[in-house]
């Protein structure tokens, strides 16, 4: 009988030994969510009448997906060839770093941003080129410019960023795209919803422009895991090539069809967030605590030394917050989503007593740009 951990001598590839690995802190969320920033409430009610409406049956079938994208490309007003359906953006990042690059090839990245880009680009080549934020963690647009070469073969810009809530205005994303012109530009948009601006009106005239988006975050489906990538037919061609016709499951597909028909449902829901966004960066004010200014569901503070026994000392009061110092530059920053109604209130109220028991005080001008290599993030 073979026992589990015997050794082997099979080896990965040499890029896949050296990739750094994602591990997000998943165990134990049964608090108050203010760590991932999720949705912290539920889906449209629809979505739950749909999965009431599964069947048996459904469950021994493939899941189709061209009729759920046939129907997204006329959300967005699109033609279906431009729309992908994904497992989540990550899925999307991964496809996207499979397709277009090559061993050798750069890909740009601005840092401190979302991890899973680093992982992806590292699969496949090593010439993973991150461009770090100021300490104002804006986005670094002169310098992402001026690092786009003949080797660059995609470009990877979050509007909104996370973890910063920065972000990156429609004609500097169309900058960078026509600077770039034999570049994929990947333009997350996961935190449009509590944002509004968006680049998928240009994809007509922006071939290389393919748009990212989520339903983990507005819509309130990340355990059904979709995402989507949508631009120029051609390039999505290329991208339907490497995914799997099964990638994403039946009863996603079928929630999906009707969490887009409700509009009044996330036009709702980005709305309390925006209200709860004023709400936390006044109560943040309020406490002394420095935070950067965002566009998303979340907002980025400046808590210095004692990061960890905040995010320690709010679990004890049953709220998960994210410690955000391993990504470089962000040395003693704690992100905190926003949640809606009465969650803002109980995030504040806890922060407050947090501070209290571990004996934090206001730190006037709080900040630092220390980097960190990060091999392995939490
Ligand atoms: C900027 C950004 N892109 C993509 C994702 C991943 O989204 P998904 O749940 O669709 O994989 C996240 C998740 O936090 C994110 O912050």
């Amino acid at each position: 009988m073979s026992t589990p951990n015997a050794t082997t001598a099979i080896k990965p590839r040499r890029l896949v030994l050296d990739m750094p690995e994602y591990h997000p802190p998943l165990a134990g969320r049964n608090a108050l969510r203010l760590d991932f920033n999720e949705n912290t409430l539920a889906p449209s009610p629809r979505v739950l009448d749909r999965l009431r409406q599964v069947t048996a049956e459904d469950l021994t079938k493939y899941p189709e997906r061209e009729p759920v994208e046939r129907k997204v490309a006329a959300h967005l007003g699109l033609d279906p060839a431009q729309v992908l359906l994904t497992n989540g953006v990550d899925e999307a990042i991964h496809l996207i770093c499979c397709t277009f690059l090559e061993e050798g090839d750069e890909a740009i990245v601005c840092t401190p941003s979302f991890f899973m880009y680093d992982v992806s680009v590292s699969m496949m080549t090593r010439g993973l080129v991150r461009i770090q934020a100021d300490e104002t963690l804006e986005f670094p647009f002169e310098r992402f410019l001026a690092a786009i070469n003949e080797r660059t073969k995609l470009i990877i810009v979050a509007s909104p960023n996370n973890p910063t809530g920065a972000t990156v205005t429609r004609a500097q994303m169309l900058a960078i795209a026509n600077a770039a012109p034999n570049s994929v530009l990947m333009a997350d948009e996961a935190y449009f919803h509590f944002h509004g601006e968006t680049v998928l009106d240009d994809l007509a005239s922006t071939p290389n422009l393919v748009v990212a988006r989520t339903f983990s975050k507005a819509y309130g489906l990340a355990n059904l895991r979709l995402g989507m990538l949508v631009g120029n037919a051609e390039v999505m061609s290329y991208l339907r090539k490497t995914s799997s016709p099964y990638n994403v499951n039946g009863v996603a597909l079928d929630c999906l069809s009707v969490a887009i028909e409700d509009d009044a449902y996330i036009a709702w829901y980005a709305e309390q967030i925006r209200v709860g966004r004023e709400r936390m960066m006044a109560g943040l004010s309020e406490l002394g605590v420095g935070y950067f200014p965002s566009a998303a569901n979340f907002v980025l503070m400046k808590i210095g030394p004692l990061h960890k026994e905040l995010v320690a000392a709010m679990r004890r009061r049953d709220v998960l917050l994210r410690d955000r110092s391993a990504d470089p530059g962000c040395d003693g920053y704690v992100r905190i989503t926003i949640g809606v109604g009465d969650q803002v209130s109980q995030g504040l109220e806890a922060l407050k007593a947090s501070f209290e028991e571990i004996g934090w005080k206001p730190q006037r001008g709080f900040s630092t740009t220390e980097s960190k290599t990060p091999r392995e993030f939490e």
